[in-house]
Parts: structure tokens; C-alpha cells; sequence
């Protein structure tokens, strides 16, 4: 027997559960008593078997106390680290940090819509080797969580499916619909034999102990219908059927039938418990901060409060805990949902978007790591005792048969300080702020004393100075490509996303008579858009700009338009940013100009330019022309630049600053937009929209649920753009940015980001 038949079939084995729940399914014919019985002989059976047996068989498996890898029971810690959201250069760096911070485990989605292009033909290089990636987690000695999805939400864009799905004849997102569902196997299929054959499964000497399927499934399913149930119990059987011979978990979904573990995502899980006794409670995302939205202010996470919803979690009887995210990184490209997600999905995670140590997130979260692995023995081998002392503070204690002691000491009085006695000894703890003691005696860390040095990023300036020269769009001209239609079109069924950009251009013809030229009361143009933003032109000038927003995408310009006798051009640039990431069929949600498009104060009175004959142009003129890459921007007659304009190109030359920290280009100058290195995008710049909304001063205790602690109110939501230094030559590095608005891109310039040590907390 090779290798993988004798692991598959010890695999079965582990399938325990399932086989239970089938038995029980089909006694179920039987008289109400008789199934009673039957019932709790089986549950005798499997908790017996699953608890007081040697722990499965399988080299990675389950109880209801943890996870099993080779026969141990294991506390996890793990870390989100989403390789094409970070350069392959930066990954071996991020998984050390991620070890030396006391992970286990690096979890990451699989990003569908990076990796098959088109239907059955696939990408796997650069950002996405995702082969690379595990090679690179193995190598430090990590384990890995593939969340496969492939529904992966995570504010990527169209939640990680690729677009071409949208059009395939009959298709319906996440129910059970054939073409999703042949879609979504075919794709799942060839991530785990792909893995299969790589060898990186955990029985196989690879780093996977953990696979997911689908991803927060429940609240969609407590919407939907009969359809959407029986497709996420046709998810999880198939999931199952692939024989990975590691256990799946589906996250927020209370009804992952078995074998499949159900898990917790959320700011706090300590009151979750999974949908059957023998399964362990695991939470697949303890949100260190959150993503930032272009609009919205910067959302932050105290490390205290994180600290402290772990530790409350694991003396719960929590035994896997996944950081989302230990390192966000960056939205290269289009990548971003249409969230209005920024560039940088920094997260205010414990290690920040440039790979540098956020502290003290990082270093307090290893004190909690180091505290709990000390006593894991104790934790995974017995079930806690607790007793009440006072109002608010309790004493967890786990005692394993071999005389392994340790104790979690909570208080959960939000405003005092409070003194426990533990076995004749006493220890004070801050408010809100749970102790740990590994040996019942000694506390080893406390989740509100933070002893580490808190550090701040600096910026120091680089390369500034830009030589420029430029190129600007012509708004008022028709070239071949486009191509004319009565009223309105959805923007994505035109372009597919192939690019953010759409053109709608109509003609309006104006008499000499009409009123509004004598009184210079120009008509009124109103543009109801679905999303995302817009540029009026009108005659080749621009006249205004719209943009929506997190809170509404949708959005409506008011502008008046500055007609002239005879025949008006309007020209609107309708601007995509990102597809939704979410959200019931959310395939079935629109972007662009639906209209309606009016004009009012015309002598006429209204007019409708919604059914009116419009042109379509798919894109700008420097994305046909290639103008951000190497060979199309040699190609091309720049001229000189004078000044700045809307909708224009600009291109410069730039020598690697020395040194090895990592670099910004501070956009601060700029409008909206997106730039391009050496060929490669570092995602859409929009420093002019600024965060609006209030901010909150964020005392860690108050924050329970879903509040966030948030800054930069009333300031630009990014100013700065990673440029990940691979991505440099030594000299002549390309620059090239297109520019929406008319920013000023004299201003621009390339920094350093250096960590500063400020000082040491209380
Ligand atoms: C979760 C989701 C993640 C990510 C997160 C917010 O609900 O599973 O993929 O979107 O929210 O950052």
C-alpha cells in the first residue's frame, strides 16, 4: 500500500461522526422510544470513544477539547497572512515574525479569481504561487490553514470570484445552482490535488492540518431558502468526499453537517460553543482592527482588548485562535472590494502592511502566546473548575491527572482594580484584565500590563523631486473602438472589469432661443448613478465630479451644464471601484450610470437623456495605449509637463533609495487614481477623499462587540502607498501615474517607513 491509500484510509476512521450521524438518520424509521435509545447509546459511544480512547488515529484530527496532530492534543495559535495581499520576497520574512510571535499556524484564503483567469486556464506565479507560499510556511515549520472558499468575502474584490462567472449561462452564486456548483468543485478539486500533489497535506510531511469550505455561510442561509441549506450541506459533502485526510471547518455556520467543525469569527467568541459536543471550539477570525474604507476614518484594536478576548476565550475552553489578520498587506491592482476598500489592508494588524512589528500588539500578543503554551498540557487534558469571587471576578483552574495546574484569574469590572486570593495568595488585576498563572502560582502575564515598548512608524523622505512628463486624456473625442446603443448600460456587463473606466457620451442640441442663454441660468444635468464615482465633461471641459461612498455606493450628480448653441456634448467618465465582496447575489448588483439622466431648464422643461442614443467607450486611451508598463510607456510621445489637469498620465524616472526599509510614495498631493512601479500596480490612490464621520477617544474596556476605536477624522483615509522594494532596480526605476482628478503631482515622492521606539507602556 503506498503512502496516501494507507493515510486516506485511516482517514475514514476519523469520518466517525458522519457515519454515526448517517446510522442515526436512517434509524430515525423507527418507534420515537426506540430512536431515544438508540440515540443516547450513540452518544454514549462517540463521546466515550472520541474522549476517553487514545485520541483518533488520523495524523490530524479532533476531539471536543482541541485539535489532534500525531496523537496531541494542541492549543493553536494562528495568523492570517494572505500571500498575493504581500510580495514572495516578503513572505519568509512575515512567517518568522509570525513564529517568533508565537504562531502555529499561518492561515490564508485561496484567491479563485487570481488563480483562474479564464474558465480552465490558471495562474500560479509571483503573488500567486500559492504552492510557494505553503513551501515557505513549511520551511519555518509552521502548520497551514487553506480556507479554499472559494467564496472568500475578505473586501477582495467579487469576494474572490472571478467575473467570468458572473456570465456563465444560468448561474446563481451560493445555492444550489448546477453551473456554481460544477464551477466551484472543478476549482476546489484542482486546489486539493494540486496540494495532494505537492505532498503538503500534514499526513503527507506538508504543513495543511486544516481545511475550509465556503466561508460565513450561515447568515446567508438564515436569509435564504431550502436551495441555499441544501447547497451548503452539498458544499460540505463534497468538501468531504475529496479526502484531503485533514478535517474541514466551515466558519459561522451552525449547521456544517459532521465531520465538519463549525468555528466562530468575530471581535469576541468567548460564548460560542460548536453545533455538537464533540467538536472543538475554534475561532477561524479574532479580528485584530479592521480593513479601511476610503471616507471612513482609521479603525483600531487596543492589544489589550484583543489580549484579553483570547484569554477569556481559551480558559472558555477555546483551543484554536486565528489572528484575521496577522499581517493585512496591501490591495495591489484592482484587487480591493467594492467596500470603497483602500490600497492598504494594514488592519492595524501585529505586524503592519510594510512587514514591520507593530508594537506593542506584537510583542504582547507573544507574552499571551508564551503564558498559555506553558500551561498547555493542563488546558487540552482537563476541563476547568471556576468559582465566583465577588460580583465580577472569577477563577478558572485546570488540573490534569499528571498534577499539571494552571489558573486564569478574571477580573471583569470594567472600572476597577480588584484583588484576588488564590490559594493564600494574593494577586492584584487591573480592570477588566484577566491573569494567567501556568502553575497555579506564579502570574506570568496579565492581558491589561502591557511591558512592551510601543513603537511608532516614521516616515523620512527619499526621493522627491519627480522629473515629469505627462499625457492627457481626450475627453472629447470618439475613438473606433466605441460604439453606439439606445439608453442606459450596466457598467460590468460592458467592460467585465477589465478595467475601472466606462464612457457614456450623449448629444444634446441647444437652439438660439432657449432662455438660459439669455439669463446664463445654465439647464440643470442630474446623473443617477449606481456606483462608484463619476467626472462630468461637458464640451471637453470638466464640469464636476461624484462620488458615493462605504455607507452608499450609490450616488446622483447635480451639476449645471454649461451649454452653448448648437450641438452639446456631455461625456461622462463612469468610475468602478472594486466589485462587492458580499451580500445576497451579490452578482445580481449593478455599477454605473443606470439613470436616470435628466436635464432640467430647457425652455421644454424636462429632458430625458435616459433612452437617448449613447456612446460607449470601454476604458481610457493610456490603458489601450499600455502607457503603465515598461514597453508602452517607451513606446509613446510624452509631452513635456506644464501643468496640472484632470485625467492625465504621468511618467518619471527614479534611482532605489539605498538601505533596505521599506518604502511609500506619499500621495498626499493627489487626487484619486492609480500608480504603477516598474510595471506593477500599487493599487487606487484616492488621498482626496477624506475621512469623514466622528472619532472616538478608545478606552480598550469600553470596547466590547462591534465598536471600533477610530482616528484620522476629517484626514485623507491613505496617503501612503507600500512599494515593495523586489519590485526596484538600482537606477531608472518607471513611475507612472494616471491622475482623475487633477492632483498635483509635483508634490509626490518615495519614502522610507522606519519603526521608532516611544515609550515603554505602563
Ligand atoms: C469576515 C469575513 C472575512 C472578512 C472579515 C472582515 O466576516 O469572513 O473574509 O471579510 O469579515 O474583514
Amino acid at each position: 500500500m503506498d503512502v496516501e491509500k494507507v493515510c486516506l484510509s485511516k482517514n475514514k476512521l476519523k469520518l466517525f461522526p458522519l457515519q454515526l450521524f448517517t446510522a442515526v438518520k436512517q434509524v430515525s424509521a423507527l418507534p420515537t422510544r426506540a430512536v431515544a435509545a438508540v440515540l443516547t447509546l450513540a452518544a454514549v459511544v462517540m463521546i466515550s470513544t472520541v474522549w476517553f480512547l487514545p485520541p483518533a488515529t488520523a495524523p490530524v484530527s479532533y476531539d471536543r477539547k482541541a485539535i489532534i496532530i500525531e496523537g496531541q492534543r494542541r492549543i493553536l495559535f494562528s495568523g492570517s497572512i494572505h500571500y498575493p495581499r504581500s510580495t514572495p520576497e516578503m513572505w519568509p520574512g512575515l512567517v518568522k515574525k509570525a513564529k517568533d510571535g508565537g504562531l502555529d499556524v499561518i492561515q490564508t484564503y485561496v484567491f479563485w479569481n487570481g488563480h483562474e483567469l479564464s474558465p480552465g486556464k490558471y495562474y500560479f506565479e509571483g503573488r500567486y504561487d500559492l504552492v510557494r507560499f505553503i513551501k515557505v510556511v513549511k520551511d519555518a515549520e509552521l502548520y497551514v490553514n487553506l480556507r479554499i472558499g472559494p467564496y472568500i468575502c475578505a473586501e477582495w474584490n467579487f469576494g474572490g470570484f472571478p467575473v467570468w462567472l458572473k456570465y456563465v449561462p444560468g448561474i446563481s452564486f451560493r445555492t444550489d445552482n448546477k453551473p456554481f456548483k460544477v464551477a466551484m468543485q472543478r476549482f476546489v478539486e484542482k486546489i486539493v490535488s494540486m496540494m495532494k500533489s505537492e505532498k503538503l497535506f500534514e499526513w503527507q510531511g506538508g504543513p495543511i492540518i486544516l481545511t475550509q469550505i465556503e466561508n460565513e455561510f450561515g447568515p446567508v442561509a438564515e436569509y435564504g431558502g431550502a436551495d441555499d441549506l441544501s447547497y451548503a450541506q452539498w458544499s460540505a459533502k463534497m468538501a468531504v468526499s475529496l479526502n484531503t485526510g485533514v478535517p474541514w471547518i466551515m466558519c459561522k455556520e451552525d449547521d456544517a453537517p459532521d465531520p465538519i467543525v463549525n468555528t466562530c469569527n468575530g471581535f469576541f467568541c468567548d460564548g460560542f460553543s460548536p453545533n455538537k459536543p464533540y467538536k472543538p471550539a475554534m475561532w477561524t477570525e479574532a479580528w485584530t482592527g479592521w480593513f479601511t474604507s476610503y471616507g471612513d476614518p482609521l479603525p483600531h484594536r487596543p492589544v489589550e482588548n484583543l489580549a484579553f478576548a483570547v484569554a477569556n476565550f481559551i480558559q472558555k475552553g477555546g483551543s484554536f485562535v486565528n489572528y484575521y489578520m496577522y499581517h493585512g498587506g496591501t490591495n495591489f491592482g484592482r484587487t480591493s472590494s467594492g467596500l470603497f476598500v483602500a490600497a492598504s489592508y494594514d488592519y492595524d494588524a501585529p505586524i503592519d502592511e510594510y512587514g514591520l512589528l507593530r508594537q506593542p500588539k506584537w510583542g504582547h500578543l507573544k507574552g499571551l502566546h508564551q503564558a498559555i503554551k506553558s500551561c498547555e498540557k493542563a488546558l487540552v487534558s482537563s476541563d476547568p473548575n471556576v468559582t465566583s469571587h465577588g460580583l465580577n471576578q472569577q477563577i478558572y483552574v485546570f488540573r490534569s491527572k499528571s498534577g499539571d495546574c494552571a489558573a486564569f484569574l478574571t477580573n471583569n469590572d470594567t472600572e476597577s482594580n480588584s484583588t484576588i486570593i488564590f490559594n493564600g495568595l494574593k494577586y492584584d488585576l487591573p480592570p477588566w484584565s484577566i491573569s494567567i498563572l501556568p502553575n497555579c502560582t506564579t502570574e506570568a502575564y496579565n492581558t491589561a500590563k502591557v511591558r512592551i515598548q510601543r513603537s511608532e512608524m516614521k516616515m523620512i523622505s527619499s526621493v522627491g523631486g519627480f522629473s515629469w512628463n505627462s499625457y492627457t486624456e481626450n475627453s472629447n473625442s470618439i475613438p473606433k473602438s466605441s460604439f453606439m446603443m439606445q439608453g442606459l448600460l450596466e457598467q460590468l456587463n460592458v467592460t467585465r472589469d477589465s478595467t475601472d473606466y466606462l464612457w457614456y457620451t450623449t448629444f444634446v442640441d441647444i437652439g438660439k432661443d432657449e432662455e438660459f442663454l439669455k439669463n446664463g441660468q445654465y439647464p440643470l444635468l442630474t446623473v443617477a448613478s449606481a456606483g462608484h464615482s463619476l467626472h462630468v465633461f461637458i464640451n471637453g471641459e470638466l464640469s464636476g465630479t461624484a462620488y458615493g461612498s462605504l455607507q452608499s455606493p450609490k450616488l446622483t450628480y447635480n451639476g449645471n451644464a454649461k451649454f452653448r448653441v448648437g450641438s452639446n456634448r456631455i461625456s461622462i467618465l463612469s468610475v468602478a471601484v472594486g466589485l462587492p465582496n458580499g451580500g445576497t447575489h451579490f452578482e445580481t448588483w449593478n455599477v454605473g450610470i443606470l439613470g436616470p439622466v435628466t436635464l432640467s431648464g430647457l425652455n421644454t422643461g424636462k429632458l430625458d437623456l435616459t433612452f437617448h442614443n449613447w456612446t460607449y467607450q470601454i476604458g481610457l486611451k493610456g490603458e489601450a495605449l499600455n502607457l503603465y508598463s515598461i514597453t508602452g510607456s517607451s513606446c509613446f510621445e510624452w509631452g513635456e509637463f506644464s501643468q496640472k489637469k484632470p485625467l492625465t498620465w504621468y511618467k518619471a524616472f527614479f534611482n532605489s533609495p539605498d538601505g533596505d526599509e521599506p518604502l511609500a510614495l506619499d500621495m498626499s498631493s493627489m487626487g484619486k487614481g492609480q500608480a504603477w512601479i516598474n510595471g506593477e500596480s500599487i493599487g487606487r490612490y484616492w488621498p482626496g477623499y477624506k475621512a469623514f464621520g466622528s472619532c472616538n477617544g478608545c478606552d480598550y474596556r469600553g470596547f466590547h462587540n462591534e465598536k471600533k476605536c477610530l482616528t484620522s477624522c476629517g484626514e485623507p483615509s491613505q496617503k501612503l502607498y507600500h512599494v515593495p522594494r523586489s519590485w526596484l532596480n538600482p537606477t531608472k526605476n518607471l513611475i507612472v501615474v494616471f491622475e482623475e482628478w487633477g492632483g498635483d503631482p509635483t508634490d509626490i515622492s518615495l519614502v522610507k517607513r522606519i519603526n521608532v521606539d516611544v515609550e515603554l507602556q505602563k
